[in-house]
């Protein structure tokens, strides 16, 4: 079974597709950070825009490096939710209208559940259960995963996403968007200790983050310390405070979660889990306290289409797709996904 994968639910339009015999066959991908640097964040309007334009030309280039022709696909998958409106709309009118124009299915994916499935498509993928620590811009959580579409919530950030903190943070330094990776790579250079930041909600029992006093706490110190002519080196001073603080408080939250559920198994999905720092420490902490942890390649972290295609065939082979409305949810609980059985 061949399935193309759609994602249009923010500021990426990612095309994959995806074999059932052979794997991820291509996968091509258009940012649009150049589209919203201007603005510092993700302007809705022009990322629908952005995605309009690019979505046609970039199926014709995955078939192509593929090697296949759109006859020959089996099925489509697309982001339905969560994500911005128009985006998802954008994504699923191309989806659902090929897919009608083929005479083949569409299935709607969860974007959290394609992050959550990315570490299926390596080699040695974990087995089932597991505990899942998803970290992007929009969402953090914890969930156990006994089974495909078998997701219990046990652990979610109160306010901020860990994504959206790192974004902030390095917006009110002045480091414009993306901002997490411009932090993470400023960390780098920046002096361990010379800060000490709160690892917010660890002292308590539980699994929920909160990660918006982080960013106040970053916001004070650069205001109490700014000179104007050391910025550059206190910058990086915060961001690696900063850092630290929030991949310590993630690797606090999944050994708990770990030992409350008695899982030995770790995955990691989504945008923050490209942090090479949190990256090392939770292979660490790993190694220390005998649990496996899996994470996605690097590029599959951040949104792509190789997960919707992945996430979307195991819902077709399993008989399931949706009639030809084309529908897109802005908010979707993850709980309310159906399990793989027919
Ligand atoms: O999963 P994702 O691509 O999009 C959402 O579904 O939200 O995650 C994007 C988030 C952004 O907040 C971005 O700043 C963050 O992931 N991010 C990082 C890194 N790379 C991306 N945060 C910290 N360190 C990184 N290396
Ligand atoms: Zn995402």
């Amino acid at each position: 079974m061949k399935v193309l994968g759609i994602e249009s639910s923010c500021d990426e339009t990612g095309l994959a597709v995806y074999d059932s015999e052979q794997g991820l066959l291509a996968h091509v991908l258009h940012s649009q950070v150049a589209v919203h640097a201007e603005y510092g964040g993700v302007v809705p309007e022009l990322a629908s825009r952005d995605h309009i334009r690019f979505l046609i030309p970039l199926a014709e280039d995955v078939l192509q490096q593929a090697g296949i022709d759109k006859h020959v696909l089996d099925g489509i998958a697309y982001t339905a939710g969560p994500g911005l409106i128009g985006a998802l709309m954008s994504g699923a009118a191309v989806a659902r209208s090929l897919a009608w124009a083929l005479g083949i299915p569409a299935v709607e994916v969860h974007h959290m559940e394609g992050h959550l499935l990315a570490p299926l498509l390596e080699s040695d993928p974990p087995r089932f259960p597991f505990v899942a620590l998803l970290v992007s811009g929009g969402h953090t959580l914890l969930a156990h995963v006994a089974a495909i579409g078998e997701y219990a919530l046990i652990g979610q950030s109160l306010d901020d996403a860990a994504g959206e903190a790192f974004d902030k943070t390095a917006k009110m330094m002045g480091l414009g968007y993306p901002g997490g990776p411009v932090l993470a790579k400023l960390a780098a250079s920046g002096r361990s200790g010379r800060f000490q930041f709160p690892r917010p909600m660890t002292d308590r029992p539980g699994l929920d983050f909160s990660f918006s006093g982080l960013k106040t706490y970053a916001l004070n110190t650069w205001e109490q310390n700014q000179k104007h002519n050391d910025d550059d080196q206190l910058r990086a001073d915060i961001a690696r405070a900063f850092e630290e603080a929030v991949v310590d408080t993630l690797s606090i939250k999944c050994r708990r979660a770990l030992q409350q559920t008695g899982c030995k198994r770790l995955i990691v999905a989504g945008g923050v889990g490209a942090n090479q720092r949190l990256r090392q420490q939770l292979q660490q902490l790993a190694d220390k306290h005998q649990f496996s942890v899996s994470f996605p390649r690097l590029e599959f972290c951040t949104d792509n289409g190789a997960m919707i295609a992945f996430t979307g065939w195991l819902r077709l082979q399993a008989g399931q797709s949706q009639s030809l409305d084309i529908d897109a949810r802005a908010r979707w609980p993850m709980e309310e996904l159906l399990p793989l059985t027919r």
